[in-house]
């Protein structure tokens, strides 16, 4: 039995190091292809487990319960195995609240554009939704099930108030590119960013510039697994810990 995190590609990841920090087991990174995670899933030989891409929305299948929040959104990202029965949760949604909480980015009745309609994107719908965000514009490269286009969003929407990048897009290596420029976005007082590497996306740096809360991935970061520890020991850490971890990451970690 055993603690970790499973998904696809995993060489990138800072789960076990922000796991060990907060709790006292081994956190394993476990790679695997669809095959492999169809007989982890039916072996169940785990204590309690983190999800990620491509599996959480392909884990529910196998859960006996869920919480409201995981089902509102269709994706699990933390599995308890309690009795050989295995609860679903989605601390994505806790960390991204947790991350608007502290940053005191107040996003009831305001307009909200989210960049990316991809799996990072659904913890953060949710949020907006249940804090009464009083326009949601989803703005991707794919225009799709009511997402918009970047050009339309260029046209009609450099009204939002607060903006949230949800692609990969800025991602070290990429480190010069940035999902949208936001020259013209000058009602804008926050934007969030899901990018941790480099904690300074392009996008970002151009919100410092121009005088706008900007916050990077690294609270979701944090927080989410903060959360996920609490329901594989069923204890409550103080969000103080956050903030340490958060520290420890960008001394230890980042810019080696
Ligand atoms: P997932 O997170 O679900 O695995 P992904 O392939 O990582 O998906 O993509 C996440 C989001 O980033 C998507 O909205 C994707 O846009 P598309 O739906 O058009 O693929 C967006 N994205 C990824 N690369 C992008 C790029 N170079 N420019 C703009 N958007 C991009």
């Amino acid at each position: 039995m055993h603690y970790g995190l499973i998904g696809a590609r995993l060489g990138y990841s800072y789960s076990k190091i922000i796991h060990e920090q907060l709790a006292s087991y081994t956190y394993d990174l476990i790679p695997m292809n669809e095959e492999e995670f169809k007989d982890y899933m039916d072996r169940k030989d785990f204590a309690a487990i983190n999800v990620t891409i491509p599996y959480k929305k392909a884990v529910l299948p196998y859960l006996t319960h869920i919480s409201p929040q995981a089902n509102a959104m269709g994706a699990v990202n933390t599995i308890v195995n309690r009795g050989n029965e295995l609860y679903g949760y989605n601390t994505d949604y806790d960390g991204f609240l947790y991350t608007l909480k502290h940053h005191k980015i107040n996003v009831a009745g305001q307009k909200v554009l989210v960049l990316g309609y991809g799996g990072a994107s659904l913890a953060i719908l949710q949020v907006l939704k249940d804090l009464q965000a009083g326009q949601i514009v989803i703005v991707n490269r794919t225009v799709r099930d009511g997402a918009i286009s970047y050009e339309e969003a260029k046209q009609l929407h450099t009204d939002a108030t607060i903006l949230i990048n949800t692609t990969s897009v800025g991602t070290s290596p990429d480190v010069d590119k940035a999902p949208i420029d936001l020259a013209e976005f000058i009602h804008l007082s926050a934007v969030v960013d899901i990018i941790y590497n480099p904690s300074v996306t392009k996008l970002l740096s151009q919100a410092q510039e121009m005088g706008i809360t900007a916050v990077n991935g690294l609270d979701m970061l944090v927080a989410q697994a903060k959360y996920a520890v609490e329901y594989f020991l069923e204890t409550e850490i103080p969000d103080t810990r956050i903030e340490e971890v958060k520290e420890y990451i960008e001394k230890n970690v980042m810019n080696e």
